[in-house]
């Protein structure tokens, strides 16, 4: 019998580690979780074993807790780790970036030390492309585009994680680590049982629209309509969930081919760009719904324009996307009115 490839996904409970979870079990894999579950629901774990038909592996702990950490680390024997546990509200991370550093890079090095201890070589980081900052005026961002400076704390974080890896690599040279850097993630599983779960008013764009035309929302806000764009709203590279979470299996198995040890950062978006209005009117579009949308003013931070390049995705990786825009609004939509259903 071949032996179980157990793979640690720390914030595997929430939303891109729950699709992570899905697409690592379809290639194999034996994905555990640990998650204290601060920032999702249980419902995605009850949900993820309806879709996987198996019995879901969990730690529920902090994953900053060294010593529980390390239980989790004895009782399996695992072949490679991804790493989401973060926090990742932009605006929050402005007025507290303290929780924000103590959590996301205590959890970064607390999982690298166990690393390192118990021999686990492979290492999947989650990172963003709020590390480009504001592009110039092309907009489209190549990975080596890195700022110093980002526009938050929470960016900050993703940054020093990156440096992080760097020195730990420098130090650790057989180690395989592959830093993701995220665009903008939308959507939701196609069987409608997982997805998205902002805790309070959603932040980013997709739960916001999804939220207003259930009627759990009163009103979108489009933030600016005066950029320097076509029509004077942000463009943003909005990628399926799903196409994310295989990304990190590719990532994986990159790790697995390169013997001598690698520190790879790769962007991963569509390669296009769409503005807030073309997401509004597609939505509308598909659903047939009217949107109750106002224009306000520009949001702090915001920049006007940024997708990704997608020559190493493509090259490296040989990942691409599956799924359409229309595919991820359609699944963000299906995932809310299924929501409605358990509340
Ligand atoms: N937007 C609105 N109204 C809203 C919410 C968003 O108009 O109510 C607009 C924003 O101004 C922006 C676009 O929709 O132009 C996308 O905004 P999101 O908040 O969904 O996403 P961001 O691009 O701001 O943030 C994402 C990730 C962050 C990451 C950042 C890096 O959510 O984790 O990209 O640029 F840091």
């Amino acid at each position: 019998m071949q032996k179980d490839k157990y793979i640690l996904i720390t914030g595997g409970a929430g939303f891109i580690g729950s699709h992570t979870y899905v697409e690592l079990l379809n290639s194999g894999y034996t994905p555990v979780i640990a998650d204290d579950l601060r920032n999702s629901n249980r419902l995605v774990l009850k949900n993820l074993e309806k879709i996987t038909g198996k019995t879901i592996l969990i730690a529920e702990i902090d994953v900053t807790d060294f010593d529980k950490l390390e239980k989790v680390f004895e009782k399996y024997n695992f072949h490679g780790i991804i790493h989401f546990a973060a926090y990742k509200a932009v605006g929050e991370s402005v007025k507290e970036p303290l929780k924000y550093y103590e959590n996301n890079i205590g959890s970064l090095v607390q999982t690298l030390k166990l690393a390192i201890k118990f021999e686990v070589e492979s290492f999947v980081f989650s990172s963003s492309c709020t590390v480009y900052g504001a592009p110039d005026d092309k907009n489209e961002v190549t990975e080596e585009e890195v700022q110093l400076l980002a526009n938050s704390p929470y960016g900050q974080t993703k940054i020093i994680g990156e440096l992080i890896l760097r020195d730990f690599q420098k130090a650790n040279p057989n180690f395989k680590m592959v830093a993701l850097r995220y665009f903008n993630p939308i959507g939701a599983h196609p069987s409608g049982l997982i997805g998205e779960f902002p805790i309070g008013t959603p932040n980013n764009l997709l739960p916001y629209i999804t939220q207003t035309a259930i009627g759990k929302l009163n009103e979108l806000t489009v933030f600016g309509d005066d950029y320097n764009t076509e029509d004077g709203t942000c463009i943003r590279d909005y990628i399926h969930v799903c196409d994310l979470a295989k990304a990190h299996v590719k990532a994986l198995e990159f790790g697995e081919k390169c013997e001598n040890g690698c520190l790879e950062f790769i962007n991963v978006g569509t390669g296009k760009g769409n503005s807030v209005l073309e997401i509004i009117k597609q939505f509308e579009l598909l659903t047939k719904l009217k949107l109750n949308y106002k224009i306000g003013p520009r949001r702090e931070g915001d920049v006007p324009a940024i997708y990704a390049n997608t020559d190493k995705v493509s090259g490296l990786l040989n990942w691409r996307t599956e799924y359409t825009l229309s595919d991820a609004i359609e699944h963000a939509w299906n995932w809310e009115k299924n929501l409605q259903h358990e509340n």
